[in-house]
């Protein structure tokens, strides 16, 4: 997926928390889990997370018990990010009654079942590789909706070198080619405009060099063969944003609006594309949101496995 524009983009990523619950491949989490146990033993488990956002990731394996003994690491390009997911762990332990204490810069979160050291740090992923790259070596790598914003086939190797032999990685929530809007709006320009925003995510380039694919979630099969990696598990992990009884669950309308926004900012003066029809086609979709009909479907697929 492209970005929404960064104003809000914190109050974004908190939005799709609850959806990123309910769209992950609960077979893959499942192996996840299994394997995050069995590789439970006197060392903390070395977890290191790539393009973290704010730290949902990071919650959501607290959350569900899938760290206990760990020293995890999470980086992003956005130091208002990292300075986010630091705020929100300290909330999330507090909440919890949790101990939270500092030790230098890692917070270090201990309760009865849990001791996780956190390092969060705010670095453009190429820096990170290059001063990384033969020093340090991680257990576990992790990319949340992420991957489709880089280059695949010269990144994924250089991230998996990362991990120790035999490590687990877990990519999960990669965009793989299909948006859908409800209901239609015009069929020929629904598909037009849908066609052209994906173009543009395989069009992206970041500090020169390619960067993402609309394809991300089938191709990575295909790349991790070629970087010596073995798919313990794969699945769909589907956004499927609907309103119910009580309109949109929590911030998801919010949510919609960005993801309208998305497409708007990726074919902003696009030369193919005749502003006067996309327009009126954004106006209607945000209207769509407001008077909750509008259904948003985004493919995406959760794959894990080792090195
Ligand atoms: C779609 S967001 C997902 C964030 C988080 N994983 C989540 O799902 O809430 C992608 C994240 O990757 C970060 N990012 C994008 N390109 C990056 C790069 N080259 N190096 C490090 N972080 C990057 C962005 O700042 C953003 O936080």
């Amino acid at each position: 997926m492209s970005s929404p524009p960064a104003s809000d983009y914190i109050r974004y990523l908190a939005a799709k928390q609850g959806l990123d619950d309910r769209s992950l491949n609960r077979q893959v989490w499942d192996h996840l889990a299994q394997a995050l146990r069995e590789r439970t033993d006197a060392a903390p488990l070395r977890v290191l997370e790539v393009g973290c956002g704010i730290g949902t990731m990071l919650e959501r394996l607290l959350t569900g018990g899938l760290l206990t003994r760990a020293a995890y690491t999470g980086i992003d390009v956005q130091a208002e990010f990292i300075r986010e997911a630091r705020r929100r762990l300290q909330a999330y332990a507090h909440a919890r009654g949790a101990g939270i204490t500092e030790d230098g810069e890692v917070l270090v979160l201990k309760n009865a079942r849990q001791e996780v050291r956190v390092t969060l740090e705010a670095v453009e992923l190429a820096d990170f590789l290059n001063r990384e790259q033969g020093n340090t070596t991680w257990d576990v790598l992790l990319a949340h909706a992420f991957l489709d914003l880089i280059d695949l086939p010269t990144v994924l190797p250089r991230l998996l070198a990362l991990l120790v032999t035999g490590g687990l990685f877990a990519f999960t929530l990669n965009f793989d080619g299909a948006t859908i809007f409800e209901p239609v709006i015009d069929p020929d320009l629904d598909r037009r405009i849908m066609t052209l925003y994906h173009h543009t995510m395989d069009s992206r380039r970041h500090r020169g060099v390619a960067a993402g694919s609309s394809l991300t979630g089938r191709r990575l099969f295909q790349h991790l063969k070629e970087a010596g990696a073995t798919v313990a598990a794969a699945g769909a992990s589907d956004w499927v944003v609907f309103p119910g009884p009580a309109g949109y669950p929590g911030d998801e309308a919010y949510f919609l609006h960005c993801i309208i926004d998305t497409v708007a900012q990726a074919l902003h003066g696009h030369p193919e594309l005749d502003r006067g029809l996309l327009k009126p086609w954004l106006a209607a979709r945000h209207r769509q949101i407001d008077s909750c009909e509008l259904i948003y479907i985004a493919h995406q697929l959760d794959v894990m496995g080792y090195i």
